[in-house]
């Protein structure tokens, strides 16, 4: 028989804990390396590690990720997609991952260009895998000079909620680092 000391122990056991831990991803759209998104994104990482969690932030900026050519490659043969770009390293991290986190500044009304293109060429895993195996949680981090957010706010929710992921949370202006790294802390539990 158990005693209820073991039991407690199994119950915290290091394997049991780490199946609690999330593995993230960040697409991180911002241009400059040092900006506010940029700091919205340390504060979200410092939290989600202080968690135990495994966060790997993709910086699209620099990236070659070419626009989806709607060549429906992804619905015939091709592994997830016809382009072979840097997009291949987000598809890899997409297979494994538990969370996506969408970073940008706020540009025209909306989000910066190459994370558009990257949800984009997501689209050829949701075409390949099916909905059931992409749906993940998520969440956003975005920054702006206005404190005007509809339009990409709008954007990130319907996409979200139509793919049908968990939207964990947004931080949303400037210099709100603690509350970025509190949504990161609170990732996993
Ligand atoms: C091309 C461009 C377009 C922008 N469009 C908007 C906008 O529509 N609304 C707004 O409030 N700020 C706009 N901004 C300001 C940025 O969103 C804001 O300064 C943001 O915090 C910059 O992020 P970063 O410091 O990570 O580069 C724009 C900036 C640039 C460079």
């Amino acid at each position: 028989m158990i005693s209820e000391a073991a039991n407690r122990y199994i119950l915290v056991h290091p394997s049991t804990v780490s199946d609690i831990m999330a593995n993230i991803i960040i697409l991180n759209a911002a241009a400059r390396k040092n900006g506010n998104t940029a700091a919205l994104v340390e504060a979200f990482m410092k939290g989600a590690k202080e968690s135990g969690n495994t966060v790997k932030e993709f910086y699209l900026q620099t990236m070659t990720i070419r626009g989806c050519l709607a060549c429906m490659g992804c619905t015939r043969n091709a592994e997830p997609c016809a382009q072979k770009d840097e997009m291949t390293q987000i598809y890899e991290a997409f297979k494994d991952c538990d969370t996506v986190v969408m970073s940008s500044p706020v540009y025209f009304y909306g989000v910066a260009g190459p994370l558009k293109t990257t949800v984009d060429r997501l689209f050829a895993v949701f075409s390949k895998y099916g909905y059931e195996a992409c749906q993940r949680d998520c969440a956003l981090l975005m920054t702006s000079d206005d404190p005007e957010f509809d339009e990409p706010l709008d954007w990130y929710r319907t996409f979200t909620n139509n793919m049908g992921w968990n939207n964990l949370g947004e931080v949303l202006g400037s210099g709100r680092v603690q509350e970025a790294h509190d949504l990161g802390a609170s990732i996993g539990h």
